[in-house]
């Protein structure tokens, strides 16, 4: 791929991205047997997980999408999440699959259980491609993640540097030559 030769080294390739995506999926069609299921997909940088996952669940299931950026500094455990774009479903009395790119420092998704919290769904998780666990500020754990991965600067995948490389099908870990430049 065109983009492929801004990265230093790859950390998943397309197969075993496949075959994790998989294995999360069998995972959560037998943690959801019987439940109504609204996967929640966080714009944008969940898409490409969210669309490979979605059909490696063999269930019943709804989607919908949420767009958030979150403020506050890190180690502020009351931070906010603004709300960019919200749910078009009513989520009471709903199971609710949050579908995440990565856990970084979690604020993101400590934010958003809070919001969802609020709704009186049935149950809140959380299933996310990587988890990045050293650079977290606040407590926040996935109940599905795909990998564990060091503090490097991964692209690909749906993941970014400034909108770009989302369309990798592998991840990797940007050259630094890519954003020192900028
Ligand atoms: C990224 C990622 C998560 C969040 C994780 O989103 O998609 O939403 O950061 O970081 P955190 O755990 O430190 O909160 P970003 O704001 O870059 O937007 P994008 O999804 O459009 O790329």
């Amino acid at each position: 791929m065109e983009m492929a030769k801004d990265c230093e080294r790859i950390l998943y390739t397309k197969e075993e991205i496949a075959a994790r995506v998989k294995e999360l999926g069998a995972e959560i069609t037998r943690d959801y047997q019987g439940k109504n299921l609204l996967l929640v997909g966080i714009l944008r940088g969940a898409v490409v997980f969210y669309s490979d996952l979605a059909r490696s669940i063999d269930l019943p299931l709804k989607m919908d999408f949420m767009s958030v950026s979150s403020y506050g500094s890190g180690t502020e455990s009351s931070g906010r999440v603004r709300i960019l774009k919200d749910l078009d479903t009513d989520i009471r009395d709903t199971h609710i699959l949050i579908v995440e790119d990565i856990l970084d420092s979690g604020m993101t998704l400590y934010n958003l259980m809070q919001v969802l919290g609020t709704r009186q769904p049935a149950s809140v998780k959380i299933a996310v491609l990587l988890d990045k666990p050293a650079r977290r500020t606040v407590d926040v754990k996935a109940d599905y993640a795909g990998f564990t991965i060091p503090d490097a600067f991964v692209v690909g995948y749906g993941l970014d540097y400034d909108q770009l490389y989302r369309n990798l099908d592998f991840i990797g870990v940007l050259d630094p030559k890519v954003y020192e430049k900028d």
